[in-house]
């Protein structure tokens, strides 16, 4: 285990990373353990990947579509010498276990696809299965190096609507550690950072796993940036006592419509900052968007075990057997977002129009909807 102290130097946080070749890991921040203990964990199955991704070891929607590439990898490497065939099989079964292990990011089931799709091409060019698990490695690697930069672009592009002296709200934890690079909401206010605006943040605590307080106060501090933590029924106050510029979150899963997926509590904070007139940006990559999907009625919401609200951190805080609903995320309209920030630009007044030419300008083919049955995520649903 690292000193916590070793993780407060400079050096930028690596979420994941793959090591070694091939045969190699992927070793990960245990973010479980957050802040008060750094720990590096070594992931050598596909079993393990899937734990992880579940208790939230990795977590954030691109970087579990990262782990999820190199779930992938864990699943096929071995296969030294085997037919093509053979390695397809596996690489279905290896995508379904994946597919499993949490429903409502979207980014995972992006990762999976690409991955599948890369397979594919190379066996239907009669690769062999050595070289498909060779152009897999580079998928892998590709998604991971493209995230990282898509995050710059991200930050670069939302760093535009940030002012000198501003004061942002932010909920959950959508920076580095969420992502495979410099974070999505976060990017914005690390760029404006960069460029020497003043830039300070109210971290909503975001209850019940506390990315805000563990993760987001965390690195938001150890990057130098001006940081108060606040409970998430705190968010209302600090917005009707005039100290909140803007808000801006990250996304799981935004719809063709433009409607949000984010941790829960985000749509209570966008109907806030509606309220108060205060601007409310989402930042995400075009690979959260989902497409097949016509609004945010049809995205599959996790629902987490009561304990984690029952017993956080390993101490009852209510009533044994008391009854608890947990959904992990929320929707939140189309019509309560002032703009969507992303890798190729800012979405303002985000609609299924601007969303299919940004599509488009991008080269990235637009799929069709798909029947309820067949939304991706459905059969993670525990
Ligand atoms: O349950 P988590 O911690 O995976 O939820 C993460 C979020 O909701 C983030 O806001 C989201 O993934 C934003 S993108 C980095």
């Amino acid at each position: 285990m690292t000193d916590i102290n070793s993780a407060s130097a400079n050096s930028p946080l690596e979420t994941l990373s793959w090591q070694g070749g091939r045969p190699g890991h992927v070793q990960m921040v245990e973010q479980t353990l957050l802040p008060t203990e750094f720990l590096e964990l070594e992931v050598r199955t596909v079993d393990e990947m899937v734990d992880a991704i579940y208790r939230l070891a990795v977590r954030g929607a691109p970087a579990i579509g990262v782990a999820a590439a190199y779930g992938v990898l864990l699943g096929v490497q071995d296969l030294t010498g085997s037919t093509a065939q053979e390695v397809m099989a596996s690489l279905k079964e290896t995508c379904d276990r994946l597919a499993k292990s949490r429903p409502t990011a979207v980014n995972l089931f992006w990762a999976l696809e690409r991955m599948s799709a890369c397979a594919e091409s190379s066996a239907a060019a009669s690769a062999s299965g050595d070289e498909i698990i060779g152009a897999l490695f580079e998928e892998a690697a590709s998604i991971h190096s493209s995230d990282k930069d898509t995050c710059q672009r991200m930050g670069a592009h939302g760093a535009e609507l940030i002012r000198d002296g501003a004061r942002i709200l932010t909920h959950c934890n959508a920076g580095s550690l969420a992502t495979g690079g410099m974070g999505t909401a976060l990017a914005p206010i690390y760029t404006a950072a960069q460029q020497g605006k003043r830039v300070s943040v109210y971290a909503d605590e975001t209850r019940p796993l506390l990315q805000g307080a563990r993760l987001t106060a965390f690195e938001l501090m150890r990057a130098g940036i001006e940081t108060t933590l606040i409970t998430d029924n705190t968010a209302g106050w600090v917005m009707r006592e005039g100290r909140v510029d803007m808000v801006i979150v990250g996304s799981d899963r935004i719809a063709r419509n433009g409607d949000v997926c984010n941790k829960i509590g985000t749509y209570s904070v966008a109907v806030l900052a509606r309220e108060h007139g205060i601007p409310f940006f989402v930042v995400a990559p075009l690979s959260t968007f989902d497409m097949t999907i016509a609004d945010g009625s049809r995205i599959p919401i996790e629902e987490r075990p009561s304990e984690e609200v029952t017993n956080p951190f390993g101490r009852r805080i209510a009533p044994e057997d008391c009854k608890v609903y947990s959904p992990a995320f929320d929707v939140t309209p189309a019509r309560l977002v002032s703009g969507i920030v992303t890798e190729v630009g800012i979405l303002r007044n985000p609609t299924s129009y601007a969303i299919e030419a940004a599509f488009k300008d991008a080269g990235l083919e637009i799929p069709d909807l798909l029947d309820s049955g067949a939304v991706k995520g459905t059969s993670a649903l525990r």
